[in-house]
Parts: structure tokens; sequence; C-alpha cells
């Protein structure tokens, strides 16, 4: 089993549980340590009932990750063919979004048997209704908006909380809307400055004298309001998958607001807070339950599936259709959410 891309609350319970269940059908367990990394390198270990416990309430990864990508490096992909023999690999459990499962899907058209794992705290892989994470990331994100709640309301300030999200705006809706957030800012939507400006002047006539904002780190300006409207970006340094380093829109936002209202506004970046520390018992529990699947999958030789969460069943699909499409907010999801933007 190998963990790939961002670290994400959970991936413990997912390796607790396969080697839990693997080890109960008498296989022996290997993690491979970073993720692609660790297969081009040959890093791994072998796991044992033993160095799985005690981790199920840890958060990260106790295999390490990386955002490796064997496609972009000269013959990866038999460099991970070969060394999988090497280490007498029968099946791999890959654990990971859209750019560790596009490296499953790739090999898995070669042959190679290995089954999927979703996991993000973006929540946008399709075909599954969530991901791991991605309630652990929600209930930060909502404490930190309940908390900010506090300055807000003392300095009658406007603050605009910056959340994870790169395509899909899923935490900022889920946190915005337990938090009672004034406007939810996501990918899927143009900001429109003149929306956000006429909501705090209603809510400021109304006797309301502060202003909470969420915005997803992938959301843009309208190019109505801004003629070179852009994803803001900490450099421009691209990942080995093609992603640049997102982060700053609530700064960028903070500065306009403030000029335009002039009601003093300040910007609070929540970045990889979210994804720290310890899983919510939703995750630890779907994390267990894709873990125990994974092992089945491999068992029943699903190979080039994915667990998948449809429901309240744990089923499979194709690797192809998890990581082919993304899974963006609907619009009636956002109109739910518009209703409290008032
Ligand atoms: O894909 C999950 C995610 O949390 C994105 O929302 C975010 O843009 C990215 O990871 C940042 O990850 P890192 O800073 O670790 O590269």
């Amino acid at each position: 089993m190998l963990t790939g891309g961002g670290d994400c609350p959970g991936l413990n319970a997912v390796l607790r549980a396969i080697v839990r269940n693997a080890i109960g059908h008498g296989w022996e367990c290997i993690g491979i340590n970073n993720g692609w990394k660790g297969l081009m390198e040959i890093d791994a270990r072998p796991l044992s009932m033993d160095s799985v416990s005690g981790i199920l309430q840890k958060g990260g990864t106790i295999l390490g990750t990386s955002r490796t990508n064997p496609y972009k490096q000269k013959n990866g992909e038999e460099l991970v063919i070969e060394n999988s023999k090497k280490l007498g690999i029968d099946a791999l459990v890959a654990i990971g979004g859209e750019d560790t499962l596009g490296v499953a899907n790739k090999l898995s058209k070669t042959g190679y048997k290995v089954v999927g794992v979703p996991k993000t705290i973006d929540n946008d892989l399709n075909g599954t209704d969530y991901t791991f994470g991605f309630d652990t990331a929600v209930n930060i994100a909502m404490d930190a908006i309940d908390r900010i709640h506090t300055t807000a309301e003392s300095h009658h300030r406007a603050m605009i909380v910056e959340v994870m999200g790169r395509h899909a705006g899923w935490i900022a809706m889920h946190a915005g809307i337990a938090g009672g957030a004034d406007m939810i800012l996501i990918p899927e939507r143009e900001i429109r400055l003149q929306e956000i400006i006429d909501l705090m002047n209603k809510r400021r006539k109304r006797g309301r004298t502060f202003s909470i904002i969420v915005v997803a780190e992938g959301a843009q300006l309208s190019k109505e309001d801004f003629e070179n409207s852009k994803l803001v970006t900490q450099d421009e340094k691209l990942d080995a998958f093609g992603h640049i380093r997102l982060g700053g829109i609530a700064n960028v936002l903070a500065e306009i607001i403030e000029k335009r209202t002039e009601v003093e506004t300040r910007a609070v970046t929540l970045g990889h807070i979210q994804r720290g520390g310890s899983p919510t018992a939703f995750d630890r529990v779907l994390g267990s339950r894709f873990g125990v699947y994974a092992v089945e999958m491999v068992k029943q030789g699903k190979f080039g599936r994915m667990a998948a969460l449809q429901g309240t069943e744990i089923v499979d699909i194709t690797i192809d259709e998890a990581v082919n499409t993304l899974k963006t907010v609907s619009n009636e999801f956002y109109d739910v959410a518009r209703v409290f933007f008032r």
C-alpha cells in the first residue's frame, strides 16, 4: 500500500484497516514509503499488526507521502513495474486523490494489479459522495469561523476566511453554512464584487456591524470586475502534476473590499491547519470501511477499480470514472447557501 499527494486525516485509519483485514486473510503487507517515490526508489517496509497499532487517531500518514509522478520521469512506468516485482508485490492499494489515482489508472491499463482508495480533504473526486479527510477539514474550518466571529463582532470588521479547495468549493460550502458565513465564494462561481459590497451595506443598514465571508483558495474574481482576473498563487512554481501553489485570494479581496466599503477588513488563511491533527469519528469510520473494502476488492480481483461511498454503502467504481471528471458544487446546493446571503 502507498499514500500519495497531500496528507489527509484518516489515512492511518485506512492503512490500519488494510493491514488488519489482509493479515486476517493470511497475506503479507508491505508499506511503500512516500507515495510513488518509494516505488521508484524501492523504499518500503513490512507492515505488521504491531506497526499499525495506535495509529487510528493520528493525523497524517505513517508511510509518508510525496507528489512524485512516475510519468514525469524517464522510464518511470517501467521502473514502478520492475520494482514492484522485486518487492514481491502481488497487488497494490493506492490511497490518494486525482493525481495519485491518475497514476494508478495508467498503470492498471498495462495490466498492473492496483485498486484505489479515494483521499482528499477537497472532496472533489467523482463517483464517491465523500472522501475521508473532508469531514475533519470542515470541522476545523467551522471551528475557526466560530472563533473569528468574536473579533469580527467586537471590532465591527469584515473578515475574509480562506479555506482550501483548488477546483471545488466543498470545504467553503460546508464550513460556511455550518459557521453561519454571510457569503461563500467558490471556484465554481466567479466572485462578483458588487454583490459582496451590496450585501455588506445591506447588513450594516440592518444594524449588523460585522461580516464574515468564506472564500475557497481556487475562487476567482469576475472578469467583469477585473480584466486580468486569474487564480491567486503563492508563486509560479508547478508541482510534478502541473499544479500551482494557490493561496492569497483572501488578502486580495480584503484589500479591495476595504477600499470600496471603508469597512476595516482582515484576511485569515487557514492553510494546512485544515489538514492537521486527529481525524473526526466520521473520517475514522469511513477510512476503516474503505481499507477493509480495498482488501476485499483485491481478493475478488477487482483491479483498476476504486472503493467509493454511495449513500450509506461502500461500492466500487472504475478509477477512470473517479479521475476523469471532477465533482464540483451544483447550482442547487449553492442556491441553498444563497438563502443565507442576506
Ligand atoms: O488537494 C488538497 C489540497 O489540500 C488543496 O486544496 C491544496 O491546494 C493543496 O492540497 C495544497 O497542498 P500542499 O501545500 O501540500 O502542496
